[in-house]
């Protein structure tokens, strides 16, 4: 794991919008697999700055809730589609696991299907949840899990009804990329700022295990970590 140690979210989403830009751009004809969450918007921010004109023709999503209709600006195609389609002027083919053709029974083996299909995805935004998720792999999922329906966990729901109206809005369930899936991207691009993830990120380096699913990625050979925190 290389570690780059960043004054602020500032600096560190600079750094990650660099780094992205540039590994995409390593293999053009392949997927980029994007990420969701308060994170990655000062990530897209900078991309948006750089004056950055996406060239891969699919980028794959990790996560989204289930009962949202895409349409809904709560859900994650609605926010990707925003960012990339609307400000960036992209043009390629987004993936989203439970829409479109990756939703009901068989949607999850599809988008597995699609991602061996396209892939390997040259470089994969990720993001750390409070409780040292990874995606919507909450505490306890299996290291080689692929994509899957997944009921959230309460710890996530209460700190993602930030986004929502009331807690009662945040859906209980979401598909999302497994961990076996996440490790074989090209490269990975770990992005975790502020005190409050501290915890979970020392825990999944000091004593890892299936308790934080960030221990799953934490060895693979192209991670990036871009932190303000002292690990
Ligand atoms: C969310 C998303 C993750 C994201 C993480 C951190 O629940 N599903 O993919 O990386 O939690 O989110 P944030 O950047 O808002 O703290």
């Amino acid at each position: 794991m290389i570690i780059k140690k960043v004054q602020d979210k500032n600096q560190g989403s600079q750094l990650a919008a660099e780094l992205c830009i540039e590994l995409s751009n390593l293999s053009p004809n392949k997927p980029v697999g994007l990420a969701t969450g308060e994170t990655m918007r000062g990530v897209y921010k900078q991309l948006s700055e750089l004056g950055f004109e996406p060239n891969f023709k699919d980028a794959f999503a990790l996560d989204e809730y289930l009962g949202i209709e895409k349409s809904n600006p709560k859900s994650y195609f609605f926010e990707l589609t925003q960012i990339f389609s609307e400000q960036l002027g992209w043009r390629g083919r987004l993936h989203v696991p439970g829409q479109d053709d990756y939703s009901g029974d068989d949607g999850a083996n599809q988008f597995e299907k699609s991602i061996q299909n396209l892939g390997p995805i040259t470089v994969q935004l990720l993001g750390l949840g409070t409780n040292g998720h990874i995606a919507f792999n909450e505490p306890g999922s299996e290291f080689d899990s692929i994509t899957r329906v997944v009921d959230l966990h309460e710890e996530t729901r209460i700190a993602n009804s930030r986004f929502f109206e009331s807690i009662d809005d945040v859906p209980k369930q979401a598909m999302t990329q497994g961990l076996s899936t996440i490790n074989q991207a090209d490269a990975l691009v770990l992005l975790v700022f502020g005190e409050n993830k501290l915890e979970a990120l020392k825990k999944a380096l000091e004593n890892p295990d299936e308790q934080t699913p960030l221990a799953a990625i934490k060895d693979h050979q192209h991670l990036t970590l871009i932190t303000d925190l002292d690990v």
